[in-house]
């Protein structure tokens, strides 16, 4: 499973990119305005950071207007692909990217049938958004399952993007149900290696060895 940086936080793409976990990084409008950078920039100094799909987000809501942004979106860099949101336009200008090639993500996904109709356009990738599913009382993790079963079942090869993901069970669950991938806060994404256990165990095993007299191994 490809894990995604969510954030446009250069510092924190940079900071992590360095260790080969970082497959790829996915913004929105949001996180974009929320760094106070200009897009475009943005867009080019996390492409240069990592080598995956970065997701740029139109903001255009009609079908002409998503086409020209996602073009100038993807003429940053060959590893942008372009997001779109789950309305008529976004899935009409994704089959249309889809027939040029040009790699989208299907973001703001909530429901089985969006998801097969942003398979159907051509969608690289589908964004169903687990954790706001479950802010507002459903089951996110059971979408993430119904995806990927009705896309085994037909055959349809877009990636499932689990997004909005808020803890480190929502990444296991992602995991368990098939996802493809996942994107993930950078606060979410160190807390994957965390555990209390290996913790008090490393420190037994420091502090046994400090008995040795040795500071290193030799
Ligand atoms: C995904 O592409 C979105 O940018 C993101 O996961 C949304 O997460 P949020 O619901 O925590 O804002």
């Amino acid at each position: 499973m490809l894990l995604f940086l969510d954030t446009a936080d250069i510092s924190e793409i940079r900071e992590r990119a360095g260790a080969g976990l970082v497959d790829g990084v996915t913004t929105n409008p949001s996180l974009i305005a929320k760094s106070g950078a200009d897009i475009m920039e943005r867009i080019a100094e996390i492409c240069d950071a990592v080598e995956g799909p970065v997701s740029a987000e139109v903001v255009a809501t009609g079908h002409e207007g998503m086409l020209e942004e996602g073009r100038r979106l993807r003429a940053i860099a060959d590893n942008v692909v372009v997001k779109l949101p789950l309305t008529q336009a976004g899935l009409k200008t994704c089959a249309v990217f889809a027939r040029e090639g040009i790699p989208t993500n299907v973001t703001l996904c909530f429901s089985l049938n969006q998801a097969l109709l942003a398979a159907k356009a051509g969608a690289s990738f589908i964004s169903p958004f687990v954790g706001r599913i479950e802010d507002a009382g459903g089951d996110g993790i059971g979408l993430l399952e119904r995806i990927r079963e009705v896309y085994d079942t037909h055959g349809f090869t877009t990636q499932i993007l689990a997004a909005s993901l808020r803890s480190p069970a929502h990444v296991e669950a992602a995991a368990l149900a098939g996802c493809d991938a996942a994107t993930l806060p950078a606060k979410v994404f160190d807390q994957l290696a965390a555990h209390p256990l290996t913790e008090t165990g490393l420190a037994a095993f420091l502090s046994d060895w400090k008995k040795t007299g040795k500071s290193g191994l030799l």
